[in-house]
C-alpha cells in the first residue's frame, strides 16, 4: 500500500505524508458533490457550467480513490428532489452521465472500474438510461473500484419502497415478522450489494444529509468542507481520508 500511495503521489503535487500507509483506508466513501451552482455564480458563469466543471472532478476522484485502495466510491449526482429545478438545468443534469461515459468509459474499463447506478430508473430519458446500462453491462465483470452514481436517488423513497416490498413478501407468506432484522431490511435497499459508507464527504459548506443514504449512514464518519465541488482536488480528498484515519470509531461501544 505504501508503494502504491508513494507512486500515486509522485505524479501529483500533494502532501504524501497526509494519508497514512498503515492507517485504515475507508472501504466505502460516499460524496455529496455540492456547490456547482455557487461555483459558477462566483465565476460569472451560468449554473450549468458549474455542473460541467463538476463532471471533470469525478474521474480524478475515481482514479485517486482506486489508487488509495478505496473499494466503493458513491457519488450523489441527482436527487429525487432535483426534478424541482428549472427544466433546462434538469435536462442538462440528465445529459451528464452520457457525456461522462462517452468520454471516460474506455479508460475506466482499462482501470478495471465497475460502474453502477443506484436510483430510480423510471422517468429517466432513454438515452441517459441506455448509456448508464451499457456502462453497467460493459463493466459488470470488473473487480476494481466500484463507482456508483446515485442518480435519481432519494433515501426516503428507497426506504418506503423497501418497506412495500417487505410487506408484499410478508403478505405472500414468504416472510415472517420475526425474520425482519436490520440486515434483512438492508437487503431490500438499492445499496444491497455494498457495505455502508465509512466516510461521507460533503462539499460547499452545507451541513446536512439531504435525503442521501439515511439508513446506511448510521455510523459513517462525516467530513465537511467549504470548498465547492468544482474546486475539490486530490488534496482535499486526501485531507478527508487523513482526518478519517484520526477518528476513533466506537459504534456506540467504549
Ligand atoms: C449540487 O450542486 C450538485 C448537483 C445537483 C449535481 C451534481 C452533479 C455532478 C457534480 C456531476 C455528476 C456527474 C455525472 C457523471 C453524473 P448545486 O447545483 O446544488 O450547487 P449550488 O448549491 O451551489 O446551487
Amino acid at each position: 500500500m505504501l508503494a502504491l500511495i508513494k507512486k500515486w503521489f509522485r505524479g501529483a503535487k500533494i502532501d504524501a505524508n497526509l494519508v497514512s500507509s498503515t492507517g485504515d483506508i475507508p472501504r466505502h466513501v460516499a460524496v455529496i458533490m455540492d456547490g456547482n451552482g455557487r461555483w459558477a455564480k462566483a465565476h460569472g458563469m451560468p449554473r450549468v457550467l458549474g455542473h460541467r466543471r463538476g463532471v471533470s472532478v469525478v474521474k480524478k476522484m475515481a482514479i485517486l480513490a482506486d489508487s488509495l485502495g478505496v473499494k466503493y466510491l458513491t457519488l450523489y449526482s441527482f436527487s429525487t428532489e432535483n426534478w424541482k429545478r428549472p427544466k433546462p438545468e434538469v435536462d442538462y443534469l440528465m445529459s451528464l452521465p452520457r457525456e461522462f461515459l462517452i468520454k471516460e468509459l474506455d479508460e475506466l474499463i482499462e482501470k478495471n472500474v465497475k460502474i453502477q447506478m443506484i436510483g430510480f430508473r423510471e422517468g429517466l430519458p432513454k438515452d441517459t438510461l441506455d448509456a448508464v446500462e451499457e456502462a453497467e453491462r460493459k463493466t459488470a465483470n470488473n473487480d476494481g473500484l466500484i463507482l456508483s452514481f446515485a442518480f435519481n436517488y432519494g433515501s426516503r423513497k428507497e426506504m418506503t419502497l423497501a418497506m412495500q416490498a417487505m410487506f408484499a413478501d410478508f403478505q405472500a407468506g414468504n416472510l415472517a415478522k420475526t425474520e425482519i432484522t436490520d440486515e434483512l431490511y438492508s437487503s431490500y435497499l438499492l445499496t444491497r450489494s455494498m457495505p455502508d459508507p465509512d466516510l461521507l464527504i460533503r462539499t460547499s459548506g452545507e451541513l446536512r444529509i439531504s435525503n442521501f443514504m439515511m439508513w446506511q449512514l448510521a455510523y459513517t464518519e462525516l467530513w465537511f468542507t467549504d470548498v465547492y465541488w468544482p474546486d475539490f482536488s486530490e488534496q482535499h480528498f486526501c485531507d478527508a481520508i487523513a482526518e478519517y484515519q484520526r477518528r476513533v470509531r466506537r459504534y456506540g461501544a467504549l
